[in-house]
């Protein structure tokens, strides 16, 4: 049976990177002898200005029926901030109850980190973000609206089962590495929230994970501890906002927006999963051949091992570990290196794995 996958490549450089990771899919396939059946879908900021249209039930009721969803970026700066934010990809995430984010923060032999003297041995961090509750949930609103009394509340949802099966999911990924889970929240300020993060990771630790090693940080130190002690690091869960943020700091320590990958991840399978790179559309570079498809490729290497290609996702992580490592920091200038030819490198590349 084919693996059906949804193509979503969305807008400004998604098509271009979800182009080059097709390709690497296609020679996957030849090697190891799966099959996939790809259905390409028209979303995002491009499709909206065209038809009014952000995506509706019965595409999401169609989209529901896949086995997996591989995502471009969605978004351009001539659709006001929100509306492809909220209305396709937190729909997607939300709708489809893919309550984990998983994005690994890994740095690879040949990538230059901004942090001086940081080596590979230091950096492999896998940051487990909780993707459907927090701010993120959109509880709140604007009271007296353009008056000089107006009132905006954001509030923060946290329920013990959203809470609960998000650190489970942390402690058992835990016990697949270095056996260390981090939670990271600000339980000085945010009491509430905080209180029912950590009694949950206590008492998940102490009942269920005893093997576990526990560790908590803030936030904020925990941001500094990212550029300042990575290895202290193995995995580290944390609630929606917070994993937003320090996964771009991630990102930055890795090597950049263009290697950090993730996983948007519903474990009861009861809908599919969504796989995207971090960076966003980049309108900036579009058509230029700059865009680094390498983060999506990586992402494809997510879906693979998710749907059970444990073999093609191998192939997928050494071809990426020796083109980080063969092309020591260089990145598409879309004149003599451009996103085409990363595609054709780690076409070849996967094939020696
Ligand atoms: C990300 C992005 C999204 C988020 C935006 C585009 C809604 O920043 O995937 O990290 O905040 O989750
Ligand atoms: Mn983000």
């Amino acid at each position: 049976m084919p693996h059906r996958i949804a193509i979503l490549d969305g807008d400004g450089i998604g098509p271009e990177v979800v182009g080059e990771a097709l390709k690497v899919l296609d020679r996957l396939e030849e090697l190891e002898g799966f099959t996939t059946e790809r259905t390409a879908y028209d979303l995002g900021g491009r499709r909206y200005r065209r038809t009014g249209e952000v995506l509706a039930d019965e595409t999401m009721d169609e989209l529901r029926t896949f086995d997996a969803i591989l995502l471009g970026a969605v978004g351009t700066p001539q659709v006001p901030p929100g509306v492809i934010e909220r209305g396709l990809l937190l729909k997607l995430r939300f709708g489809f109850d893919q309550f984990v984010n998983q994005r690994p923060v890994k740095l690879y032999p040949g990538v230059t980190s901004p942090i001086a003297g940081l080596t590979p041995d230091r950096c492999d961090i896998v940051v487990i973000r909780e993707n459907t509750e927090g701010v993120y949930a959109g509880a709140g609103g604007l009271l007296y609206a353009g008056t000089a009394a107006e009132v905006a509340t954001q509030e923060s949802v946290n329920t013990r089962h959203g809470v609960e099966r998000v650190l489970r999911y942390g402690f058992e990924l835990a016990r697949t590495r270095a056996r260390r889970l981090t939670m990271v929240h600000k339980t000085n300020v945010l009491t509430y929230a905080g209180d029912l993060w950590m009694r949950t990771f206590d008492e998940l630790g102490d009942g269920e994970y005893p093997d576990v090693e526990r560790d908590y940080a803030h936030i904020d130190a925990a941001c500094l501890y990212f550029v300042t002690q990575p290895e202290r690091f193995d995995v580290v869960v944390t609630d929606n906002l917070f994993g937003d943020i320090i996964t771009d700091v991630g990102a930055g320590i890795q090597g950049g927006m263009g290697l950090a990958a993730s996983a948007n991840i519903d474990p009861t399978r009861s809908a599919p999963s969504m796989f995207e790179p971090v960076h966003g559309s980049a309108p900036d570079i579009v058509g230029t051949g700059k865009a680094d498809p390498v983060a999506t490729v990586m992402s494809l290497g997510q879906l693979l091992a998710f749907l059970g290609e444990g073999p093609a996702a191998a192939r997928v992580e050494s071809a990426i570990a020796s083109l980080l490592d063969r092309r020591q920091g260089r990145t598409p200038d879309g004149v003599e290196y451009s996103t085409a030819d990363v595609g054709d490198e780690l076409v070849d590349l996967v094939a020696q794995g």
